[in-house]
């Protein structure tokens, strides 16, 4: 059954505790944190302080993705008692076999994530040790950008790569997501779908959840 990871960016920021009580009673099965330094991504957006704030707030599993260069000297910021992934990008990290252990040796899982322009290939010589494959479906930097469906062969290679291989990463779609396109991303082997705009823009939050959550459910092999 493919989860719902809801992306606070796209939240009220001057009440993230309520967008957490709507997340948590929508159903959600994760809370997606976007932290973007300025110089990887173009934007700048929430660090260590605010997800260490939240944590403790809510009983919702913390997805961290971090859109930051080189953040290894940072991992252990993010460590809270709801992180359950910290995801670095494969473009931020010269050395992501060391970044990816690092994480891994704070005894939370690591994932990584992927730009949309860059192939699949280059995870080959670390898919053993990585929890989550995060395939980017927009160029990172903000919420409420257009799904680019080339992305989806990309969740097809890495959903039959598993299947071959015998390995357990879970692979994570993120950027562009909506109702229309979510069962295409469910159909193509996503286990989690990250979502933003789409719910926490609409004019209903916890339907809008449900809504994703039945089509995810009714669209999972
Ligand atoms: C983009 C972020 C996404 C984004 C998703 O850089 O990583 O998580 O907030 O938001 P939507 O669903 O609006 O594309
Ligand atoms: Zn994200």
């Amino acid at each position: 059954m493919a989860k719902i990871s809801v992306s606070i960016l796209s939240a009220d920021f001057s009440a993230l505790g309520d967008t957490l009580k709507t997340i948590g009673d929508g159903g959600a099965d994760f809370v997606h944190m976007d932290v973007m330094d300025g110089r990887f991504v173009p934007n700048l957006s929430f660090g260590p302080v605010v997800i260490g704030s939240l944590a403790g707030k809510t009983d919702l599993p913390f997805d961290v993705h971090i859109m930051a260069e080189n953040p290894t000297d940072m991992i252990e910021q993010y460590v809270t008692e709801n992180t359950e992934y910290i995801v670095v990008h494969y473009e931020a990290c010269p050395h992501l076999d060391k970044t990816l252990r690092s994480i891994k040796a704070l005894g939370v899982k690591c994932g990584v994530a992927l730009n949309p322009a860059t192939h699949p290939a280059v995870l080959d010589y670390v898919l053993d040790i990585t929890d989550q494959i995060l395939v980017m479906s927009v160029n990172p930097g903000f919420g409420g950008q257009s799904f680019i469906p080339g992305v989806l062969d990309k969740i097809r290679m890495y959903s039959s790569m598993r299947a071959e291989s015998g390995l357990s990463y879970k692979i994570s779609v993120d950027g562009g997501i909506n109702l229309e396109n979510v069962s295409d991303v469910v159909d193509a082997g996503a286990d989690i779908i990250v979502v933003g705009s789409s719910i926490l823009n609409a004019p209903d939050p916890l339907a809008a959840i449900r809504s994703f959550k039945e089509v995810a459910n009714a669209h999972t092999r």
